[in-house]
């Protein structure tokens, strides 16, 4: 039987999403230009939330979701350098609008992965100049949106910057497709980092120059990293723990309001136990948010967990693992860790980057549709949304807090 812990007045519960995988239609940024070069998958028409938005927001007051974070599309805000366009600031204001109608705290992401396309030609987060791009776009889009009757309160500049640049430079499976020889990956992917901070750090300041109050941080995927007795692997889960999970975190501490956490990965070295797995084989390993949670500790800020979520097309194991991750978010908060709300990933089945762990197994989709994280499943064919079960179990702990 499940036990029953109530958690803290006030908590948001909601889910999340980011724009290229869901509002379809975005032509020119990084990844639909690779997309039509045959590099990457085509995200197309996605779930066409640019159109549906409404009715997606419908669907999350119905699940009794009291928090939604979504992302901006940096590209159609900024198509051309400096060249902003007022019409898709008025699309973003509808959102905003039409989440705060149906009583839904928005979290804005500003930028999630995908980049304009002059913005690469310029050389992307490895020019020295990303900052002053960077925080000119974060600027305008406050500026903008932070009037009016949808006003959001909380900010998050980059969503997990250590990914995008392990993926694009290191792995070099994501945009912007750069490996190098390893020493070379490493340098570029450094530098990358670098300028990633400096690029929060100056839109942080721009941000608060707009409105003092805003809560503005990163998302970052921080991994569990445990080892077994052995000293080599002890020394390496705790490299790997600095690494990863604190240095950008650390570079930034003066000027981030809140910690955004996703977590998806643990990694414990010198262990032969076989985990259960999700659709795109990676293991459910739900203490390691606790984990993850209490390494938080020392920056003693609120904590917000804006991604956690599994693909499992069936359905099968969502609820178990929401509940599961849950009951371990529950013990961090009574061992003091302030979290003060949880996003399930995703709200819809998206487009979804390439991992390399993309089962070959085929659902009759391309590529990037194959791994189902929703709580609601997209036809994407139809565009038709099916509230999948698990969805219907979240919508009580939302509805109870508990
Ligand atoms: C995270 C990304 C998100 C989604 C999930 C599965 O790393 O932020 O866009 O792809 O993984």
């Amino acid at each position: 039987m499940d036990q029953e812990f109530k958690f803290p007045a006030g908590f948001y519960w909601g889910s999340a999403t980011s724009a290229y995988q869901v509002e379809g239609e975005v032509e020119n940024n990084d990844w639909a230009e690779a997309a039509r070069q045959g590099k990457v998958p085509p995200a197309g028409r996605a779930c066409d939330h640019y159109n549906l938005y409404e009715k997606d927001f419908d669907i999350i007051k119905s699940l009794s979701q009291n928090a939604h974070r979504f992302s901006i599309e940096w590209a159609r805000v900024e198509p051309e350098e400096g060249k902003f366009d007022e019409a898709e600031i008025e699309h973003y204001r509808k959102v905003l609008r039409a989440l705060r109608e149906r009583g839904i705290e928005p979290f804005v992401t500003l930028w999630h992965f995908t980049l304009p396309i002059w913005f690469v030609r310029k050389g992307g987060f490895e020019s020295k100049k990303a900052p002053f791009y960077f925080s000119r776009y974060c600027e305008y889009v406050v500026k903008n949106l932070g009037q009016g009757s949808g006003i959001p309160k909380f900010w998050i500049t980059i969503n997990e910057p250590m990914v995008f640049a392990n993926m694009g430079y290191l792995d070099g499976n994501w945009l912007p497709l750069k490996k190098w020889y390893y020493p070379l990956s490493l340098f570029r992917y450094l530098g990358v980092v670098k300028n990633m901070i400096t690029s929060h750090n100056a839109a942080y300041v721009k941000i608060k120059a707009v409105n003092p109050a805003f809560q503005i941080g990163i998302t970052t995927d921080n991994i569990s990293f445990e080892s077994s007795a052995n000293p080599f692997n002890y020394l390496l889960a705790k490299f790997l723990i600095w690494f990863q999970n604190h240095r950008f975190l650390r570079k930034i501490y003066g000027r981030q309001d809140f910690i955004g956490l996703n977590y998806y990965f643990h990694k414990k070295f010198g262990d032969k136990k076989q985990y259960e797995k999700s659709d795109l084989g990676w293991d459910i390993y739900p203490k390691g948010i606790y984990n993850v949670l209490m390494e938080l500790k020392r920056y003693h800020k609120p904590v917000y967990i804006t991604e956690n979520g599994i693909a499992d097309a069936k359905d099968m194991k969502r609820a178990k693992f929401i509940k599961d991750h849950l009951y371990w978010i529950k013990r961090a908060i009574d061992d003091k860790i302030d979290v003060r709300g949880y996003f399930h990933w995703s709200l819809l089945d998206n487009f979804e980057w390439p991992w390399s762990s993309l089962p070959s197994s085929n659902f009759g989709l391309p590529d990037g549709f194959r791994p189902r994280f929703g709580l609601v499943e997209v036809d994407f064919k139809t565009m038709e949304r099916r509230i999948r079960p698990s969805a219907y179990e979240y919508k009580k702990i939302c509805e109870t807090n508990s």
